[in-house]
């Protein structure tokens, strides 16, 4: 028999909990994950799961743990059995990249994971553009998304027909985008960028057309904050990360007075303001290794919120304060839609020919531009310089 459970502030019913071998399971009846809750916990998903928890058990309480083991363990099952994998961006919630993603890291990380992989169906979990972007460098495996509406505010910024417009009106130019944008933009484009690449992507092409001047889109922040460390002129796109563009350096200033000694690491899609007053700036994966390699004793990341929570795993020495801002999009895909696109092979990914065939060549160029990681970081102190927004 279950114990019923009420809030012990607003004394509201929560739930009945539901009884499980080796004591009380507080798990409430109904469905968690899309799955009834605290079925399916048997001995097999037992033994196939328990060795896991230990990498969510800051997130996961263990009573909720008979929950997600079921639906973790068919995720896994499934993999196997149709040799698929799952790419999980730094963004994803704990659960997703600490149980389930079988290769993790940032949208250059898992651009070329996918070139890499073997397997037949590829799992995107992450945002539109980045499953675009695998169905583009591998046409032969099936791409799917969890969820359709897992989109983003700057791939959403810009169409195309406007890449086209651009070029009529800036011949001679060359064109860098954001991978965070579509197929149709990529394919529009002369190279593609991301936000660990950018600085030596801007220079590489400007050097092979021999030109002093680039069209860098849609992330006007991205690209102010490049022009700042490039000889290079930049024109960009009023584009922005809904996400990084809420952050401001008065947040800072409160923050840093509110934790004396913290070490503020920003993303480059903040505003050009907020890395003025950052220690380090760099792609998700570039906060990840500092966080690794310097061991602050305090850290804010600036960022999306399950970032945070992932890095934090990894580094159970260092103090993390969380102000965030969390990523609807990314937000969209849970363990629940994991499993079900896997298991129903839902919401494939397709790209039409010519355009894969157009946009491949702009990410292949970008993955071949060689870099030194440690010189694509942003200098707080790199001078003012005057962008050109279209
Ligand atoms: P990176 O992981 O490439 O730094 O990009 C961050 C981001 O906002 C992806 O949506
Ligand atoms: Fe797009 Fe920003 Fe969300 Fe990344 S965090 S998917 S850039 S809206």
């Amino acid at each position: 028999m279950g114990r019923e459970f009420s809030n012990w502030e607003s004394g509201r019913w929560i739930g009945r909990t539901l009884e499980v071998k080796n004591g009380v399971c507080a798990v409430p009846e109904g469905h968690i994950n899309g799955m009834p809750a605290g079925t399916g916990y048997t001995d097999e998903v037992k033994s196939a799961t328990d060795h896991l928890y230990e990498r969510v058990a800051d997130f996961i309480p263990e009573f909720e743990w008979p929950a997600y083991a079921p639906l973790v363990h068919a995720i896994n099952t499934l993999k196997r059995d149709k040799n698929a994998v799952i790419l999980a961006h730094n963004y994803m919630t704990p659960d997703i990249f600490n149980l389930v993603g079988d290769y993790r890291g940032d949208s250059l990380g898992l651009a070329i994971e996918a070139t890499k992989t073997d397997a037949d169906m590829i799992i995107q979990a992450g945002v539109h553009f980045m499953a675009e972007t695998s169905k583009i460098l591998c046409p032969d495996k099936r791409v799917f998304i969890p969820s359709m509406r897992a989109g983003c505010s700057l791939a959403s910024s810009i169409t195309g027909k406007d890449v086209e417009l651009i070029r009529e009106h800036y011949p001679g130019i060359p064109v860098v985008t954001y991978v965070n944008t579509s197929a149709d933009v990529k394919a529009g484009s002369d190279i593609c960028c991301t936000s660990s690449n950018a600085r030596a992507v801007v220079e590489h092409i400007c050097a092979e057309w021999d030109v002093n001047r680039v069209i860098m889109l849609p992330d006007e922040y991205l690209a102010r904050n490049v022009a700042k460390h490039t000889h290079v002129e930049v024109i960009t796109w009023h584009g922005r990360c809904e996400v990084h563009a809420r952050f401001s350096a008065q947040d800072i200033r409160d923050m840093r007075s509110a934790n004396p000694g913290v070490v503020v690491l920003a993303h480059p899609e903040c505003p050009p303001e907020v890395v003025e007053e950052s220690d380090f700036t760099g792609s998700t994966q570039a906060m990840s290794d500092y966080v690794k390699d310097n061991q602050p004793g305090k850290v804010i990341l600036l960022t999306e919120c399950s970032m945070s929570d992932n890095v934090a795993g990894m580094n159970p020495g260092v103090d993390f304060v969380r102000p965030c801002n969390l990523c609807p999009h990314m937000k969209r895909i849970t363990l629940g839609n994991i499993h079900e696109c896997l298991r129903d092979e839902t919401n494939e990914v397709l790209v039409d020919e010519a355009t894969r065939v157009k946009a491949r060549k702009a990410v292949m160029d970008m993955i071949d531009v060689k870099f030194d990681p440690e010189k694509a970081h942003f200098d707080p102190d790199a001078p003012e310089k005057d962008v050109k927004v279209i």
